[in-house]
């Protein structure tokens, strides 16, 4: 499974991009205002030394007002993956920039509909969000489930872009099913190195290697 990262925090990038964990990286417009950057400036910067797919959202409602911005924002980097709204006028974007070569992740998605729909339209990626789906009390992980189930069914090679993660469990539930690619935040993705009992036995072994008195360097 691939882990993309979901922030515009180029610090954060670059500290798992040096562990080999960032498959690629995920931005939103809300993501774009807590970064406090410039968008077509920071998403530059990541494509520099992120060689994965770097997703960068448009903002216009209107297809062919979407069409325009996702085509300069492919200009940015080889590696740009457009981002669309799961919207009939995304859609129509998505098909159009697909068409043309450009990889395209089809966000905000919250049914297995629209991601059946979304494949129809050649989406690169389906963005279902999971997260968003827990919080009204519905089932994120199933949908992801759903999902894979008919993109097998029918051979769709559009790719489960998991997204509004909010914790590892999230994480391990979606390599479970099947999801292609978990987008988390930087702090979900350091988190999966966590456990309690790793703690404990540490601090145990630390204890007991300082009463030998030995030293290995
Ligand atoms: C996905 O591409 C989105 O950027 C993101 O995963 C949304 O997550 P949230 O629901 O935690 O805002």
């Amino acid at each position: 499974m691939k882990f993309f990262i979901d922030t515009a925090d180029v610090d954060a990038i670059r500290e798992l991009h040096d562990l080999g964990m960032v498959d690629g990286v995920t931005t939103n417009p809300s993501l774009i205002l807590k970064s406090g950057r410039n968008i077509l400036e920071v998403t530059k910067e990541i494509c520099s030394f992120v060689q994965g797919p770097v997703s960068a959202e448009v903002v216009a409602l209107k297809a062919d007002d979407m069409i325009a911005e996702g085509r300069k924002l492919a200009e940015i980097a080889p590696n740009i993956a457009v981002k669309v709204p799961l919207t009939w006028d995304g859609l129509k974007t998505c098909k159009v920039l697909s068409g043309e070569g450009f990889m395209v992740n089809v966000t905000l998605c919250f049914s297995a509909n629209q991601a059946l729909i979304a494949a129809k339209a050649g989406a690169t990626f389906i963005s279902p969000f999971i997260g968003r789906l827990d919080d009204i009390n519905l089932d994120g992980l199933d949908l992801i489930g759903d999902i894979r189930t008919i993109y097998d069914n029918y051979g769709f090679e559009t790719q489960i872009l998991a997204a509004s993660i909010r914790n590892a469990n999230h994480v391990k539930d979606c390599a479970l099913i099947g999801a292609d690619v978990v987008t988390a935040p930087p702090a979900v993705i350091k988190a999966l190195a966590s456990h309690v009992l790793t703690d404990k036995g540490l601090e145990q072994f630390t204890a007991d290697w300082a009463k030998t008195g030995q030293k290995i360097l």
